[in-house]
């Protein structure tokens, strides 16, 4: 149910972003996460089927991958209920897919296709069934250098998530500490977002700002906003992995 379709149904929505089509496809599996992890059927074989409920995040990249790192040790350190099922990347050399192999996760490398800003249609298809087959319930996009489109949202709708480098609305699109400075702003600060058709226009789900001081350059202000993302994009990740996010209409409510 995207925030639209939960005006519509009466103002509130839970955020459940868990729809595993697997456990769609097999109803019984489905039933069998409520039981403990090790399930014994009847008789002497004693056949074990071990079943994880555990919620399970996609992270796409083309960078550096520093948010990927922060949410990674956040859960390592027991602060994200959820594992990493896949991290998928257009640029082959990126430093996420690097950091992803160092720690033994699932890391692949998707040819983006012809379009400099986003996936042509077969590399769509490439993504899209790498994130079903990697079951997530969450796509985080940590420096995703790329317009997602159609058929993309559509298999995920309102199960993607993006931190962008401003305080938005204002500043979307490329280079925003730069925009920041130069239209003189005394506060900057960055946004985690859901994704919608749009571009950096999804509801607002966490905000951290930062002062600009006068000595200012692009960089600096981009180091201090970068390390507000670190804090930032774990927390929010956290929140909707306890399912502890409620959408209504563009606001997007934390449960205590
Ligand atoms: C971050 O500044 C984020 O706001 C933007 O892309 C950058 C990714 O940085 N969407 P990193 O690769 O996570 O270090």
């Amino acid at each position: 149910m995207t925030p639209a379709q939960a005006v519509a149904n009466g103002g509130r929505e839970n955020f459940v972003p868990c729809r595993r089509p697997a456990a769609q496809a097999v109803p019984e599996l489905a039933a069998l996460a409520f039981l403990p992890f090790r399930f014994f059927l009847a008789g002497r074989s004693a056949i074990s089927i071990a079943v994880s409920n555990t919620f399970r995040l996609g992270i796409l990249g083309s960078g550096q991958g520093s948010n990927f790192v922060a949410i990674a040790d956040a859960i390592s350190a027991g602060k994200i209920p959820a594992e990493i099922g896949i991290v998928l990347s257009d640029v082959a050399e990126a430093g996420i897919l690097a950091h992803a192999r160092t720690r033994n996760l699932p890391a692949q490398f998707i040819a983006p296709g012809k379009f400099r800003t986003k996936l042509d249609e077969d590399a769509e298809r490439a993504f899209v069934a790498a994130l079903s087959a990697a079951n997530v319930d969450l796509i985080v996009l940590a420096g995703f250098m790329r317009v997602l489109k159609g058929d993309f949202l559509r298999a995920f709708e309102g199960r993607i998530v993006n931190i962008h480098p401003s305080l938005l609305p204002c500043f979307p699109g490329l280079h925003s500490w730069k925009q920041a400075l130069d239209h003189g702003v005394k506060v900057a600060g960055c946004t985690v977002h859901f994704v919608d058709a749009g571009v950096d226009s999804g509801a607002i789900i966490g905000q951290s700002a930062v002062p600009v001081v006068d000595d200012d350059t692009p960089e600096t202000l981009h180091q201090r906003i970068h390390a507000a993302e670190h804090e930032l994009y774990p927390r929010c990740v956290a929140a909707l992995a306890r399912r502890a996010i409620t959408v209504v209409g563009r606001r997007v409510i934390w449960q205590p």
